[in-house]
């Protein structure tokens, strides 16, 4: 499937194409080069972002990665592993674990617990060590500029017979209510800006192919989403990724810092229920033994 086709419909069109690197991406020709990281700023509140988002989608990645069987002796590599919640997991369960990122500093608290924390770059650089039993990375890929190359990376990093774990959004039923959609300007805004900066908001589906073209076998995917009331921790991660792209947001000129104000004030107010992004994981198997 071409990038083009899966980026849906309902994304503003119009910002996207005003932007030349918005124009690569609905082509799928995101250059390397061209591709940030677009929460790699210094928002002084992305550690307790990150923090809220791990406690949302956690207990799902831990079921998926809890049926690979995961135990002493697992080799596991984390890849775009954030403030470090699945690694340190994956640790507990005896896992010999690597925590790949391109910002390390809020991974340093794992290296006590006999994690390799390494700082590189998966859109980039080939990994040093493979043989991993297990890859996972969440929230990762769909960041990147050559996604297909960066999923290529991770199988070489794998042993035969080991697995990928991709998990990453689709984000066409976020902010869906039983009336309709909360602030639609709102959400076109956002991830507009988030598409200009070489990130897919469908990638969670496009992943499914993206592990069939790197060569693995037993491709198989899920997905999951979760019904978030407003002024809760669920809701407070929606609200802080708002927070985090207001200024580029702002400085797109496609919402007004009212409307932002009115958006927020929702996304705090316990009378509004809304439906997460889903969640797709997508699990793939490298060809050849297994043990
Ligand atoms: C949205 S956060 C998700 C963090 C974590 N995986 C989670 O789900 O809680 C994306 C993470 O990937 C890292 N990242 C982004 N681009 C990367 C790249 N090219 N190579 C390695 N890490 C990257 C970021 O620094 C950040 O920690």
């Amino acid at each position: 499937m071409r990038v083009a086709e899966a980026i849906d419909t309902e994304l503003p069109w119009a910002v996207l194409l005003a932007n030349t690197a918005g124009r690569a991406a609905m082509h799928g020709m995101v250059e390397v080069s061209r591709a940030r990281y677009v929460f790699g700023t210094d928002f002084e509140r992305e550690a307790e972002r990150l923090a809220l988002g791990e406690r949302l989608w956690d207990p799902g990645t831990i079921d998926r990665l809890t049926a690979l069987g995961i135990g002493p002796g697992t080799r596991c590599l984390e890849v775009g592993a954030g403030r470090g919640s699945i690694a340190a997991w994956l640790v507990e369960q005896g896992a010999s674990v690597t925590a790949l990122d391109l910002d390390t500093s809020r991974l340093e608290w794992l290296r006590d617990r006999d994690v390799s924390v390494v700082r590189g770059d998966i859109g980039a650089d080939d990994l040093s060590e493979t043989g991993y039993d297990v890859v996972h990375a969440r929230l990762v890929v769909q960041h990147l500029g050559d996604r297909a190359a960066a999923v290529r990376r991770m199988c070489a990093a794998l042993r035969p017979g080991g697995h990928l774990v991709l998990e990453d959004t689709d984000t066409a039923s976020l902010f869906s209510t039983a009336a309709g959609v909360l602030h639609p300007d709102v959400k076109r805004a956002a991830y507009a800006v988030m598409t200009g900066a070489g990130y897919h908001p469908r990638c969670g589906l496009l992943d499914i192919d993206l592990a069939t073209e790197a060569g693995l076998a037993d491709v198989r995917a899920d997905g999951r989403a979760e019904v978030v009331t407003g002024g809760t921790d669920q809701g407070r991660w929606f609200a802080l990724w708002l927070e985090h792209l207001r200024p580029a947001m702002l400085a797109a000129g496609e919402v007004t810092a009212a409307q932002l104000d009115h958006a927020m004030a929702d996304l705090a107010d316990p009378r509004h229920r809304w439906l997460s992004q889903v969640m797709v994981t997508v699990t793939g198997r490298r060809p050849g033994e297994t043990r």
